[in-house]
């Protein structure tokens, strides 16, 4: 039986390690932002993203045992997110786990980060705890930079996915918004800052997709309409419009993906949500997952920020249930840039 796990996630820019034990319980979850590495360039630069990891890596390791007040002894397995990512980032959380593992002589387990977002909202520390009412199956809405998709969760480690994004995800959609209209990199909370003094109702923006009767998310047509409403805007006026601009545009994209979560709660005859990955920070995205939970009844668990957006305490979860149904990875293990849940049987 493995009860305690330290894991790791390196697949993007975010560097983090966390001590979880089997029930979900966070000990301690560190994680080290490489956002002013970035900033300069708009965006992830992968070679800059790999070269951080191994200098944050070893000093949050020790840094995370000592706030979980745990020695080596203490810790019975190893989680790493092996896939999808920047194959330069994953290398440097495999390397560092496999290497423990052969020093310590521990179990371990790549895990798809994926899983780890649709665990995160069944996390719980001394602030957090999930509904206790709150179980498998459900329908999971993983909502990041890089995926938008509906899935069918029946237990944990089966994954139907409904549908998902056909061009950009919605956290590249609200990134590529924010860049043009000047407000930076990362974009997804600068668009939430400026939204809340905006009027949602302002501009109109198409909801792509939103009556068609599939769960395929489309986010670019969206974007390109920004882009036209913006150049119809003079220079002078787009300072006083950006609030306004920002709500109506996170109004779209919140309405689509609560619609496309509601149709497809009522086409499985669920009444069990949750919301997950980095936009599901999102505070308007938020307000609607309530109003659908209130009007339909819908019991819709969503993580607290700190678990929304990529973080090692997701990984180690969905680890430690893998590896207690007798799972192991072996030194052979390698990374993925790409791999579909619903496809995954490494
Ligand atoms: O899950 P995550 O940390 O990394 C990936 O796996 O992609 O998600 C990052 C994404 C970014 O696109 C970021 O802009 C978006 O999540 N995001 C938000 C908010 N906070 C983060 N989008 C909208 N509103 C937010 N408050
Ligand atoms: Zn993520």
């Amino acid at each position: 039986m493995i009860r305690k796990v330290l894991a790791i996630e390196s697949s993007c820019d975010d560097t983090s390690v966390a001590v979880v034990d089997d029930k979900g319980f966070v000990h301690s979850c560190l994680s080290q932002s490489q956002y002013e590495a970035h900033k300069p360039f708009g965006g992830v630069v992968p070679e800059i993203a790999s070269r951080n990891h191994t200098h944050h890596i070893l000093p949050l390791i020790d840094a995370v045992l000592k706030q979980a007040v745990c020695t080596w002894d203490d810790i019975d397995g190893l989680v790493v997110t092996s896939r999808p990512g920047l194959v330069g980032s994953l290398i440097v959380g495999l390397v560092t786990v496999k290497t423990l593992a052969l020093v310590f002589n521990k179990p371990f387990i790549g895990v798809n980060h994926l899983e780890g977002h649709l665990v995160a909202p069944l996390l719980s520390d001394s602030t957090y705890k999930p509904s206790e009412d709150f179980t498998y199956p459900f329908v999971g809405l993983t909502v990041s930079g890089g995926h938008s998709s509906l899935y069918f969760v029946p237990s944990f480690g089966t994954y139907q996915e409904l549908g998902s994004t056909i061009d950009d995800a919605a956290g590249e959609a609200f990134d590529k918004f924010a860049k043009m209209v000047g407000l930076g990199y990362p974009g997804g909370v600068q668009v939430d800052q400026w939204s809340q003094k905006g009027d949602k109702a302002r501009y109109q923006f198409p909801r792509p997709l939103i009556k068609e009767d599939n769960f395929q998310f489309s986010f670019s047509g969206l974007k390109t309409a920004a882009l036209r409403t913006l150049e119809k805007i003079p220079e002078a006026e787009r300072k006083a419009e950006l609030p306004h601009l920002c709500a109506s545009y996170q109004e779209a994209i919140a309405d689509v993906l609560i619609t496309k979560l509601g149709q497809a709660l009522k086409k499985l005859g669920l009444k069990r949500a949750v919301i997950t990955g980095g936009v599901s920070a999102n505070s308007r995205l938020r307000e609607k997952a309530q109003e659908l939970s209130q009007n339909d009844g819908i019991q819709i668990q969503i993580p607290p920020i700190r678990y929304c957006t990529d973080n090692a305490a997701m990984i180690g979860f969905a680890g430690i249930q893998r590896l207690n149904r007798g799972e192991r990875s072996t030194q052979s293990l390698g990374p993925k840039p790409r791999a579909p849940l619903d496809q995954d049987h490494s």
